[in-house]
């Protein structure tokens, strides 16, 4: 098992490395992740999700909660399209911290195939980064590329979160970011503690080692512009 995880870890790194023409294998800390919580439920099982997941990760942390902020939803007014930013400033904050950390980790329940309607208004605004690539040409809109964790969780045995990974790889591609993982936690509806059993626990443990070795690995000189 050990050694599966092993090679599909340096599989994973070199391809990483000839895609992106990274330097891997720098470790630098004090790395600041962002963390989302996309869930009403503050006992839930992805805040549970989250909690797991973080505590594997050697970082400093800073944290948005979609319900608690419950920004304002886009209004497509287009201010985008003329001049860099947004038109609502209730979101300012929340753009520094994005372009300004290491790395991004999102934690939501599947709401009917998608996330739930605060998290999906985070999505949504960040058109801004879409208007200032296509419509001010601005290249890139970030220089620093970062990865993003995508833990979910699901009522049903089927869900495997393509739909939310499909919303995020839409905006990531503009903001030069790269969904490196994706853990998603099936069945919660009936769950009990066998939800976060043994085999989920190496699972998370293996993607957040992962990710956390990407995230320290990125240093200045290996950019990609
Ligand atoms: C409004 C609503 C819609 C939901 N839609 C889905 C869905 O489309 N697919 C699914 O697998 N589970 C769905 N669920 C179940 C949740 O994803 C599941 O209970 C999840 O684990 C809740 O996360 P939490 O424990 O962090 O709150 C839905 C739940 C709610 C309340």
């Amino acid at each position: 098992m050990a050694e599966k995880m092993q090679a599909r870890r340096a599989w994973r790194d070199s391809k990483q490395a000839l895609r992106q023409g990274f330097s891997v294998g720098v470790i630098a800390m004090n790395k600041k992740i962002m963390t989302i919580s996309g869930g009403p439920r503050r006992d839930g099982c992805s805040e549970e999700l989250l909690r797991r997941f973080t505590g594997k990760i050697n970082a400093e942390f800073v944290h948005y909660d979609a319900y608690e902020r419950n920004y304002a939803p886009c209004t497509d007014c287009r201010y985008c399209r003329e001049q860099e930013g947004c038109s609502n400033d209730d979101m300012d904050g929340f753009f520094d911290d994005f372009e300004a950390c290491d790395g991004i980790i999102i934690a939501s329940p599947v709401y009917n195939l998608s996330f739930p309607s605060p998290m999906k208004a985070i999505i949504d605004r960040m058109q801004r980064y879409y208007s200032a690539r296509f419509y001010l040409n601005k290249r890139p809109v970030i220089a620093r590329r970062r990865p993003v964790a995508l833990l979910l969780s699901a009522g049903s045995p089927e869900e495997d979160g393509e739909i939310c990974a499909r919303q995020l790889e839409q905006i990531f591609t503009v903001t030069n970011c790269e969904l490196l993982c994706c853990v998603v936690v099936n069945g919660t509806d009936d769950a009990d503690d066998s939800a976060f059993a043994d085999d989920l626990e190496s699972k998370i443990k293996f993607e957040a080692d992962y990710f956390s070795d990407w995230a320290s690995s990125i240093t200045k000189s290996s950019l990609n512009p």
